[in-house]
């Protein structure tokens, strides 16, 4: 062996002893602290509440609930920030026999002080080191405020654009959503908890809550094991790779059992197989509601449910508070269940530091020098400009010329500061959100920008419009501002008609009715179905949520200071009948092969089966060609890797991003197999006339799928690989004949 490799062998081994060492220092920790646990003490550590009523006025705060903190009957808050009030909670908590620490959590889910574009925005960039970037800034400025664990990332697959939450995600596919999970657990909690910049992270909502029945929210996950293991669980076996600190639990049921009292998932899955070291909080009172779900009679049962299924911490059911120490007492509930979720937490808490110093993260000089430290505008910035999607541009109306002397700006989103934000923001305080007006009006000094707002956005009247025309008529260029408000978006507000609220459409209609280009800028926490404005618009930016820097970026584009290089991570619908559209579908025995012949194929009568726009769509200011696709090897050994490499040229006159996409097909299996599958992209930047070759990978375990009895296997025979622009735009092809 030479002596290279024998010394990385050494020195691999001594930091594998060092980590054990340092794990056995925080297991002998945990444990010397539960032998000095009662029962009721260790149950204590299992209670999650929210801080509303603790932090607030005097007279309203629950008294009773700061006495359980004192007597040491709460094991952490959520919604208690800023380094003022985690201090005074974490006093009164250290008022406790134990003086066990208490952890700090919230919903940092794009951002704290800093507001970065919602989840499935920043999807849309495909940008992983700028999505880890944000992760990492909303890390450093709640760590800063005394948090120590944030209730994200979100990541549920989702092909249901009426679900409200799909703007918290990641989007529809396995692969995209695998990795961006892990640049935002990685973002959050770096490579190793316990510095005073990252938190602990949660990968939610454990499992399959984004399949939830008709995009309705709260409601019940019917899918195969095989869709459940191959569509919407590896997104969180990434992040488990990933470290992430803590999983949360899903109020759906998944096939009949609720996710907080699914053994199945918590515990063969989660704990099991992927021998998942650390804990489970239940979502906002999951394991009281599954008396409603009618799965346990009351909340004595749902409380034994949920402890044997695997959930470590109970937010807000006081299921646990109430019914644990009854439940132990009655031998219904072993008290090793207890122990180990004590033990989960409890190392947690030791990794964060708390024990040592239960305020690190509380410090008041290290706040104020964080929070809006000027260079994370230039991050919320350039991720606002990344996940801008241009979905058409007739003509290359855009960029606009500078020099424009007039322009019409019209919509109910023009101005638009709170509703820029998105939902699941920590401060809906609109100081450091920059509006498009504000944007524009910042971009080009000289114009002449005439603001109407012709609707809003819930308006049925058209009163306005007669403004917005006249508007149109005397401009040099038409931009309209269009799209749902913040809160339509988001937990609870899932849509049965997802297009433009009010008569936002039929201003758009009036409008182009002049005859002047219009310039269609959409914000949205979904995809939206627009379908007049994608048949009549001359150019439309979907914008989904930016946050602060929203307008900036929205300018920048529309100006052409920044060429926009945003890929849709989710298929937008024509139609809501279409719902669920997916890119990876199934081929079918009856496909259609051409539109015009679709008699007893598997299709509608009244709209084809493509979406509106495709998953992976984008367009650029500059233009991109693909060439020589070579593959490393066209009859690989099924544990060889095939690298496939191709040439991308930037033929255009600007500089711009393009995400290069490969796709491959099984042809033939034992499970049936969708046309096509996303295992790789790189975003590349190129100037005017340069190339750079791109190699992709594809391991023997891209190629794997996943089988109800055999669990994840390949099978021989034919892969075509496709790399291309788009789902629906491959460029090259090629196959290979796996042994
Ligand atoms: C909510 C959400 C969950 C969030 C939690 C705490 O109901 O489902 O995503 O983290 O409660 O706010």
């Amino acid at each position: 062996m030479n002596k290279f490799f024998s010394l990385s062998l050494l020195l691999s081994a001594s930091i594998v002893t060092h980590v054990h060492a340092q794990r056995k220092t925080i297991e002998q920790r945990v444990d010397s602290v539960m032998k000095l646990m009662t029962l009721t003490e260790k149950i204590g550590q299992l209670n999650q509440y929210s801080g509303r009523e603790v932090t607030g006025p005097a007279s309203d705060r629950k008294n009773y609930l700061l006495n359980d903190i004192k007597n040491g009957m709460v094991g952490s808050m959520l919604n208690v920030k800023g380094v003022k009030d985690t201090r005074e909670i974490q006093a009164i908590a250290l008022q406790s026999r134990l003086k066990i620490p208490l952890l700090f959590s919230l919903d940092v889910i794009h951002g704290y002080k800093t507001v970065f574009p919602i989840p499935l925005a920043e999807s849309a960039s495909w940008d992983l080191s700028i999505i880890r970037r944000t992760a990492e800034v909303a890390a450093e400025e709640s760590a800063a405020s005394g948090i120590h664990w944030t209730f994200a990332p979100m990541v549920d697959i989702a092909r249901d654009p009426r679900w409200g939450r799909v703007m918290e995600g990641a989007g529809e596919d396995t692969y995209l959503g695998s990795q961006i999970a892990k640049a935002r657990v990685l973002g959050f909690q770096g490579d190793k908890l316990g510095g005073v910049d990252r938190i602990m992270a949660c990968a939610k909502h454990f499992a399959a809550y984004g399949s939830s029945m008709a995009g309705r929210d709260y409601n019940p996950v019917d899918i195969s094991k095989q869709q459940l293991h191959e569509i919407y669980l590896p997104p969180f076996k990434a992040a488990a790779d990933a470290g992430v600190a803590t999983f949360m639990n899903s109020f759906n049921t998944l096939n009949g059992i609720p996710a907080t009292g699914n053994a199945y998932l918590q515990r063969d899955i989660l704990k099991k197989q992927w021998n998942y070291q650390g804990f489970v909080v239940s979502d906002w009172a999951s394991i009281k509601e599954m008396t409603p779900w009618g799965f346990a009679k009351n909340l004595n049962e749902a409380a034994e449910k949920a402890i044997i299924a695997g959930s470590d911490m109970d937010m807000e059911s006081e299921a646990y508070k109430k019914e644990l120490e009854k439940l132990v007492a009655s031998g219904k509930v072993d008290v090793k269940y207890i122990d180990e979720a004590v033990k989960r937490i409890l190392y947690k808490k030791f990794e964060l530091g708390l024990f040592d110093n239960p305020y690190k993260f509380s410090d008041e000089k290290r706040e104020k020098k964080v929070m809006n430290d000027p260079k994370y505008k230039d991050v919320a910035r350039a991720a606002a400009q990344g996940s801008i999607v241009l979905l058409k541009n007739n003509n290359a109306i855009l960029p606009l010329n500078k020099s424009l002397k007039n322009i019409a700006l019209i919509g109910p989103l023009v101005n638009a500061k709170r509703d820029q934000a998105g939902s699941w923001v920590v401060y809906a305080d609109t100081t450091n959100i920059v509006s498009v007006y504000e944007g524009v009006k910042q971009k080009v000094k000289n114009a002449k920008l005439n603001y109407t707002e012709g609707t809003s956005i819930t308006d049925t009247v058209t009163s306005g419009f007669a403004n917005a025309v006249n508007a149109a008529k005397n401009a040099d260029a038409v931009v309209m501002v269009l799209g749902e408000n913040w809160d339509m978006s988001g937990e609870a507000k899932s849509r049965t008609d997802i297009s433009l609220p009010g008569k936002q459409e039929e201003l758009f209609k009036a409008v182009k009715a002049t005859g002047k280009p219009v310039i269609v800028v959409l914000m949205a926490g979904r995809p939206l179905v627009f379908d007049s404005i994608s048949a009549q618009a001359d150019a439309i930016v979907y914008a989904w949520f930016l946050g602060d820097q929203g307008g900036n970026a929205i300018a920048d584009v529309l100006f052409g200071d920044y060429n926009p290089s945003g890929k849709l991570p989710i298929s937008f619908p024509r139609n809501v009948g279409q719902i669920p559209i997916f890119y990876n579908f199934y081929n079918t025995g009856r496909p259609v092969t051409k539109p015009t012949d679709i008699r007893y194929k598997s299709a509608y009568i009244d709209a084809p089966n493509d979406p509106q726009y495709a998953f992976g769509h984008g367009l650029s200011y500059t233009t991109f060609t693909y060439s020589d696709l070579k593959l490393s090897n066209t009859n690989p050994q099924k544990n060889e890797t095939v690298k496939v490499s191709f040439t991308l040229t930037n033929t255009g006159k600007v500089a711009g991003e393009e995400v290069a996409q490969l796709y491959i097909q099984d042809t033939f299996a034992s499970v049936v197999r969708p046309v096509k599958e996303l295992k790789g992209f790189e975003k590349v930047k190129l100037k005017p006339g340069e190339s750079k070759q791109i190699t992709f990978e594809l391991s023997p375990e891209k190629l794997s799928f996943y089988h109800e009895e055999k669990g994840w296997i390949t099978e021989a025979g034919e892969f075509k690989v496709m790399v291309g622009t788009a789902s629906n735009d491959i460029k090259l092809k090629s196959s290979f004949e796996l042994k």
